[in-house]
């Protein structure tokens, strides 16, 4: 890493520090601002850590301004038409392609890896029967280090892999089980002989009862989505693992808070927030309805799916989702999906206006990604559940690098307090 350094003046004093600057391979330089705070006193602010890298990272690289996303120094666009999700996992995991006979491996692995512990799947059971699947990934996910204790030394190369394997084999399943508990369907066990994303297919939608068939069109479209989850960098669920394990929390403890993180409406639960706000729509003449709420300074509506914190030029994931919802459309009939209409003119409407031009609001990831399980018959409820399974390989990647890295500390950020300045307890009867 090439070094230079930036000198920062405290005009009030005269007092000067000189602070490492250091140049990555691709985007922004960053200065070390340690010693900054050791001998000028001094701390940054920063809300939302918009301007702060809190770690260096060799995992996926984004340039927000050039719609760039790019997993190990590979293109996710190239990803995304030549690889399949476990090849992603086993690139994020380990930092490069593996050979047919690594693939074969790791294949193999995770796929043995499928099933969960009897005793994991009676908690459903304690959940209420109309849980969201969220809430329950959380609980179960989270529960699994009550079942693994044997690999649960986060300083053991050996236990970071197979806990790392457990998470990615086992999500699927907890996934699948989530829906099937909250619709009071009979649990499906996984069948290892298919791929990884056909399992979870099946697993959602087979019973007993009756024989699975899917078309690999859906498989494929379910694929992508996959891929493009799998990792974006300090994204708050990712920050949220890297903060939580710091403290040397358990790789299931700390995944399941990354859950939480993800849940949230503004980072992955706006997929299902597209579809509930494209439900609100009678017809396509009540699109410019909506778009001049979601202008309206006084009124707090935001266009779900529209606008992102780092890409400001387009979303690259977006762009690759766009299509294969034509694909997957024209293959099931766009007619068959009546959302599909208004998001087109809810898609041309904004690209077109002047407030979302100015403020660089295009359409993201989680727009196409939620016409997409819509039209492939996920439910609703599910779609966060879908991208959570998606980014757990990202989050171990994030949590295995972070353990790796000489530099972490145990994270722990500062404030500016502004509360009232020190003062003296008055009895209550004096109050
Ligand atoms: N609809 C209407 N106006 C918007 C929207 C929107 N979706 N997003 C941003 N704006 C406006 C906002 O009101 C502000 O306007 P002004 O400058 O007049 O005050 C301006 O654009 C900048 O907004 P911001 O809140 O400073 O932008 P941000 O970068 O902090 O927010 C965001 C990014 C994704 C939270 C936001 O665009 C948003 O809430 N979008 C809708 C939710 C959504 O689709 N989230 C999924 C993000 S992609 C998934 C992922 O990677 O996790």
């Amino acid at each position: 890493m090439a070094k230079d350094t930036v000198t920062v003046t405290n005009n009030a004093t005269g007092q000067s520090v000189e602070l490492p600057l250091y140049h990555g391979t691709h985007g922004p330089s960053v200065f070390d601002i340690r010693p900054m705070s050791k001998q000028l006193g001094l701390f940054t602010y920063d809300p939302g850590f918009v301007s702060t890298a809190s770690c260096q990272s060799g995992i996926t690289y984004i340039d927000g301004d050039e719609g760039i996303l790019l997993y190990r120094g590979y293109p996710v666009e190239q990803l995304a038409e030549q690889s399949s999700y476990l090849e992603v996992c086993y690139l994020l995991l380990y930092g490069d392609l593996p050979s047919a006979e690594q693939m074969g491996e790791f294949q193999d692995m995770i796929m043995n890896h499928s099933m969960v512990h009897e005793g994991l799947r009676r908690f459903y059971s304690g959940f209420h029967h109309d849980a969201h699947p969220m809430a329950i990934m959380v609980g179960v996910v989270g529960a699994l280090s009550a079942f693994y204790h044997d690999s649960l030394d986060i300083h053991d190369p050996q236990h970071r892999e197979i806990s790392a394997h457990r998470l990615i084999a086992k999500m699927p399943t907890i996934a699948a089980d989530s829906y099937k508990y909250s619709i009071g369907q009979p649990f499906m066990y996984p069948d290892n002989s298919l791929g990884y994303v056909e399992n979870y297919l099946r697993m959602m939608f087979a019973t007993p009862s009756k024989p699975f068939e899917i078309s690999p069109t859906v498989v494929r479209a379910l694929e992508l989505i996959m891929i493009l989850h799998a990792d974006h960098e300090q994204n708050a669920s990712a920050s949220t693992v890297r903060l939580a394990s710091s403290s040397g929390a358990n790789p299931f403890a700390s995944i399941s808070a990354g859950i939480g993180s993800l849940w949230g409406p503004a980072h992955g639960g706006a997929n299902e927030a597209v579809i509930r706000m494209l439900e609100t729509i009678e017809s396509v003449e009540d699109v410019p309805k909506l778009v001049a709420r979601a202008k309206d300074r006084n009124d707090k509506f935001r266009l779900m799916g529209f606008g992102h914190r780092i890409y400001k030029k387009y979303d690259p994931r977006a762009r690759i989702l766009r299509q294969a919802a034509h694909e997957v459309l024209a293959e099931i009939g766009a007619e068959q999906v009546p959302l599909f209409e208004i998001a087109t003119e809810l898609e041309r409407i904004a690209l077109e206006d002047e407030y979302f031009i100015e403020r660089s609001l295009y359409p993201n990831v989680d727009f196409y990604s939620g016409i997409i399980l819509k039209a492939i018959g996920i439910p609703l409820n599910m779609y966060t559940v879908i991208f959570t399974m998606a980014r757990t390989v990202g989050w171990i990647s994030q949590w295995m690098e972070m353990l790796d890295d000489p530099e972490y500390r145990i994270g722990r950020p500062r404030q500016l307090y502004v509360g009232e300045a020190r003062r003296d307890y008055v009895p209550i009867d004096k109050r």
